[in-house]
């Protein structure tokens, strides 16, 4: 394809080394619907006669649905541009000499990739969708259960189960306004820049645009054969989406040890081991966790690939794919595990109940002291004494009994009165945005919404 001027061919180091079939082969059908509008532009441009363009255009069929039967396994071509081209020689003939008329294998692989992307992310986009909307389904079921609320791994306040699942619902609305936004830029038409300079012939690039469906021309021709921004910022997305679920997984892999019991996961869910065979593994959790890590070395080996290099395609890009589509692939693999394991597992809520510790209520004694008219700060530190009086006496701190209380605040004893159930507890927090039933209610109806198809935010 380029052998004119070499009286020899690639050694056969370079052509391992420089050979991308094995990675850009799943690119045929979008090559191959980029050459169809491709010869329709050369055709209109004059470059091809009418008879010509029909031969091309039929001939491009024929090898699409030889590539379909797998014509593309264990060929021998350097990537898959060449492939489609020999394949078309195969089909049509000479003629097919006449495709490659100002384009080159820079703007067409440019092309290539951003309409493989497009698909991607709308196909992730709605994996991500099924997750969202199974975890607000689950929290419909989990309004009542309340548990434990943690952070920095101690028991917090209490909130409801249902609030936990949404808030590993709310991040994945943020993924699929990110996918929203790199889709918009991915859909950028980079063919009709040549190899760098613009293309030889006149072809009509806003028609190549409608004619492939994308949004914009790209405006500078150097820029868009070396622009791989799109991979990266659907690397990014990816990353970030596979940290969300890495950190779900995290949460769930603690709330379904026998220490918390928490949750148990369904037997279709959950992996044994090969020599204890008591146990009931959370693999698919560990897993989410673990490929996190890939996604994030995907996006970062971009990055470091495309830091050093000049304007413009270099060979250094050919890297992109192979990265791209591990990310895509990885992500694809877990998003339908993590959503089919959170839609089956089966809550137990007295273990929740169980694990609800007196201590809690610390915050709703403080704030009952404000509303007595102690300024919080202090409350804060009589409630601290109390803690370490319920200590001392042996006792839960709603029981303190009320002479000690008294003995700390005379409006102690009343708070401790008044406390109440955990359930008129986290109703306490009454914030939108927070953990009561009312804020719960309409989180989940917002999040219905976001998480219809196509809509994003
Ligand atoms: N296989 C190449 C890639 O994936 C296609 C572009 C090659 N262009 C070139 N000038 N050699 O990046």
């Amino acid at each position: 394809m380029w052998g004119g001027r070499f009286a020899l061919g690639p050694s056969e180091a370079l052509d391992a080394l420089n050979r991308s079939l094995p990675v850009d082969h799943r690119l045929w059908p979008q090559d191959v619907f980029a050459s169809k509008a491709w010869v329709h532009a050369l055709c209109r441009a004059g470059v091809l006669s009418a008879a010509e363009e029909t031969q091309l255009l039929d001939g491009l069929d024929r090898v699409a649905d030889k590539l379909a039967d797998g014509a593309a396994v264990g060929a021998p071509d350097e990537d898959v541009h060449t492939l489609v081209e020999r394949l078309l020689y195969a089909e049509v003939g000479a003629v097919a000499g006449k495709l490659h008329t100002g384009r080159s294998r820079n703007d067409q692989v440019a092309t290539d990739l951003r309409l493989w992307t497009l698909n991607a992310i709308d196909e992730l986009d709605a994996a991500v969708t099924a997750l969202g909307r199974t975890l607000v389904a689950k929290a419909k079921d989990g309004m009542d259960a309340i548990l434990p609320g943690y952070t920095h791994g101690q028991r917090a306040q209490p909130v409801r189960w249902a609030y936990v699942l949404l808030a590993h619902a709310w991040p994945l609305v943020r993924d699929r306004q990110r996918l929203a936004d790199a889709r918009r830029r991915t859909a950028e038409l980079p063919l009709g820049s040549g190899a760098l300079a613009g293309s030889g012939f006149p072809v009509d690039r806003v028609l190549l645009k409608e004619a492939l469906g994308f949004r914009a021309v790209s405006p500078n021709a150097l820029d868009a054969t070396g622009d791989r921004d799109f991979v990266a910022e659907v690397l990014f997305a990816i990353a970030l989406i596979g940290t969300h679920l890495s950190r779900l997984g995290a949460e769930l892999i603690t709330y379904a040890s026998g220490e918390f019991g928490f949750v148990t996961l369904a037997d279709s869910f959950s992996t044994g081991s090969s020599l204890m065979p008591q146990k009931r593994n959370p693999d698919v959790f560990e897993l989410a966790r673990g490929k996190a890590g890939r996604m994030l070395g995907d996006l970062i080996a971009l990055l470091t690939t495309l830091k050093g290099i000049p304007a413009g395609y270099q060979k250094d890009l050919q890297e992109d794919k192979a990265l791209l589509f591990d990310a895509c692939d990885t992500l694809a693999t877990v998003l339908p595990a993590v959503t089919g394991a959170i839609d089956t597992l089966t809550v137990n809520v007295q273990r929740m109940a169980a694990a609800l510790d007196p201590a809690m209520r610390a915050t709703d004694l403080a704030d009952l002291l404000v509303e007595a008219g102690v300024p919080f700060r202090e409350s804060h530190g009589l409630i601290g004494k109390l803690v370490r009086a319920a200590e001392e006496a042996g006792v839960t701190l709603d029981k303190v009994p009320a002479n000690i209380a008294t003995a700390i605040h005379p409006a102690l004893a009343p708070a401790l009165a008044q406390l109440g159930t955990w359930e008129k507890s986290v109703e306490s927090r009454a914030t939108p945005g927070g953990a009561s039933r009312a804020s719960v209610e309409s989180q989940s109806e917002e999040l219905r919404r976001a998480f219809q198809p196509g809509v994003t935010g």
